[in-house]
């Protein structure tokens, strides 16, 4: 039997509107599921709940065990830093710094160390002496995920992290993050709107109509 990582039940949460009624989810280890849906359906908002960032109005999350809307910050923050890999839209790159330093940060808070292969399997190994501020956009997003990655989260969470991409670069990411879970034993839930990206993971889930409904 695989582990259960997070196990979220009976999730509502209003914003403007009601966004989701009663949402069960679970995630195993070494699965990738994906979430589509149309813009405003609350993808964003539902990555947030399960990553410990939005408290929903009802439901329980359960993230590596753990009760997370009923725990202290300072045992959020080491959940955080230790377990998650938080891929969301803005990327907060150090613009000034070099794209090696940037890495560096990353994996000293986590007791981690850069893996090369890794660089080399995102086409970024060759830009890690040039400086955030003078990569593409297409680039940084690469080297934002490595950042991620390095860390070597038991969880990754990711909001469209191929959304500026080119086909072939997005294709060279997933196929990045899938070789990650699976060396790692670790589990990802992908956000895209991209329904050829949300194929590659195990499942797949539409948020429509308040509901999460596997395709
Ligand atoms: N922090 C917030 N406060 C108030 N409304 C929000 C907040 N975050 C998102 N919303 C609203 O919730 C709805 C769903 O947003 P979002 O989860 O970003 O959807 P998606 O990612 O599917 O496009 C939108 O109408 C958005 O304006
Ligand atoms: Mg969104």
């Amino acid at each position: 039997m695989s582990k259960t990582l997070l196990n979220a039940t009976n999730i509502s949460h209003t914003f403007d509107y009601p966004l989701f009624s009663k949402i069960d989810f679970a995630l195993q280890e070494q699965e990738s599921i994906a979430i589509v849906g149309r813009s405003g359906s609350g993808k964003s908002t539902l990555l947030h709940i399960f990553s410990s960032f939005i408290q929903p109005n009802e439901g329980t999350v359960k993230l590596l065990e753990k009760n997370l809307y009923t725990l202290k910050e300072n045992e959020l923050e080491k959940i955080r830093r230790y377990d998650l890999g938080i891929i969301f839209q803005a990327h907060y790159l150090f613009k000034g710094m070099k794209a090696i330093e940037n890495l560096e940060i990353a994996t000293l808070l986590a007791n981690e160390s850069i893996d090369t292969k890794l660089l080399e399997r995102l086409e970024i190994k060759e830009l890690m002496e040039q400086k955030i501020g003078e990569l593409s956009g297409g680039q940084q997003q690469r080297i934002s995920i490595a950042r991620v990655l390095s860390k070597k989260p038991k969880i990754i969470f990711a909001d469209e992290p191929t959304g500026n991409l080119d086909k072939e670069t997005a294709k060279l990411v997933m196929d990045v993050l899938l070789k990650y879970i699976e060396v790692h034993n670790a589990a990802m839930i992908l956000v895209t709107h991209d329904e050829e990206m949300a194929r590659l993971c195990n499942k797949s889930f539409r948020l429509e109509n308040q509901a999460l409904k596997e395709f």
